[in-house]
């Protein structure tokens, strides 16, 4: 297939058209480098061997979207552009709901204008919200979240599902990600956050390699075995493999709209990654004990059984995996793609 990846430059997107290629899809991608650099389009085309074009603008133009449309012919879109840093979601949400639902809105225009029925849309474990029982599967309702980012998820599946109930001919997959972490394991792609990583795993990293002092460790005094929160790590090659046998998958189903978690259903405190970390680097990871963060959930993860039947497709990458690449990435990229 020819696949419109948006925002194929970022952590996520990237490592998914390494996979797209190399299944013998042909790819276009379009991002606007707001959360990503150029660099990466280079080390993607050194991987994949291919020449891959890229379209580098914003996808809330929905003039835009649609000459994109016009030029390339494409046979689905997977749709990862967006922005997601939860804190900042709440000092500007308004950026947050017209970005992530804007160039959701572009894409479905551009879609239906061209006959592109099929639609691979990132979303998150975040729309479990915070009453859901454990392990988090895909019929509990009703989705809600506690940050203006994760509304920007919740809305965008109902959205999703408003516009396949009003046209069937769709064929739309929701993949709820639980904790993206590692990199392809030749250490030349990986995340790149800006600024201060919001996340544990970058923040470990940045540790290792000594960008940072230590870590702080958001709270020991959770209801878990060692006081802080667990999580459904997931790596990052298991979620973009994911992508592809959802799309592959969108092909048979009947139902215009399929969830799917995207986790390894199990989960991991962040003291044991800490302690992974440590391992797989060789490299101490200081750390101190800091208040809660806002809004953490005391643990998260996913119920897989559904992808796994459905989709073929599970997780083999262990924890220590994840460390080791992320390792590999982040100690032959200490600044990230600014190198
Ligand atoms: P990322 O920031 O690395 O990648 C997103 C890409 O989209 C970036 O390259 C950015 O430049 C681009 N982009 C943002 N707004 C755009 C716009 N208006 N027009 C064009 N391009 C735009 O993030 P990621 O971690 O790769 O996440 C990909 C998707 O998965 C996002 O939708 C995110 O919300 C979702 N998700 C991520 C996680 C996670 O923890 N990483 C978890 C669950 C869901
Ligand atoms: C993991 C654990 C922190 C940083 C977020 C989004 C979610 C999804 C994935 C997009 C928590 C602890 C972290 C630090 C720490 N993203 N921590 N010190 O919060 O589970 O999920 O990313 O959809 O929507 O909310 O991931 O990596 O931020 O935190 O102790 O410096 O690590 O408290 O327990 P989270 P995270």
């Amino acid at each position: 297939m020819r696949v419109l990846v948006s925002g194929g430059a970022g952590y996520i997107g990237s490592h998914t058209v390494v996979q797209l290629v190399a299944a013998g899809h042909d790819v276009v991608i379009a991002d606007s480098f707001a959360n990503s650099k150029p660099a990466v389009i280079g080390r993607l085309e050194a991987l994949t061997g291919a020449h891959l074009p890229v379209h580098a603008f914003d996808l809330t133009d929905r003039d835009k979207t649609e000459r994109l449309f016009a030029d390339e012919p494409i046979d689905a879109v997977i749709h990862f552009a967006g922005l997601k840093a939860v804190g900042e979601s709440a000092q500007i949400p308004l950026e947050y709901y017209e970005n992530n639902l804007g160039t959701t809105f572009s894409l479905l225009h551009a879609m239906k204008r061209h006959g592109v029925s099929k639609l691979v849309f990132s979303s998150s474990a975040t729309v479990y919200g915070e009453e859901a029982p454990l392990p988090y599967r895909e019929d509990y309702a009703p989705l809600q979240s506690s940050s203006p980012y994760g509304r920007t998820k919740v809305m965008g599946e109902h959205i999703l599902t408003d516009v396949a109930a009003a046209d069937p001919s769709l064929r739309i997959a929701i993949l709820r990600y639980f904790n993206p972490v590692g990199a392809h394991p030749s250490g030349t792609i990986g995340e790149d956050p800006q600024g201060i990583p919001n996340n544990l795993m970058p923040f470990i990293a940045q540790v290792a390699v000594g960008r940072r002092a230590k870590l702080t460790v958001f709270g020991d005094d959770y209801p878990t075995a060692d006081g802080t929160c667990e999580r459904d790590y997931i790596h990052v090659e298991d979620l973009a493999a994911g992508h592809l046998a959802a799309l592959a998958r969108l092909t048979q189903v009947d139902d215009p709209v399929s969830v799917w978690n995207l986790g390894t259903g199990q989960g991991t405190s962040v003291l044991e990654m800490v302690a992974a970390f440590a391992r797989a680097s060789g490299r101490e990871v200081p750390y101190e004990i800091g208040p809660r963060r806002a809004g953490d959930q005391p643990r998260s993860w996913a119920d897989p059984t559904k992808a796994n039947s459905e989709l073929g497709w599970a997780t083999t990458r262990s924890i220590d995996d994840m460390c080791a690449d992320t390792w590999r990435w982040q100690s032959a990229n200490p600044t990230g793609y600014e190198d």
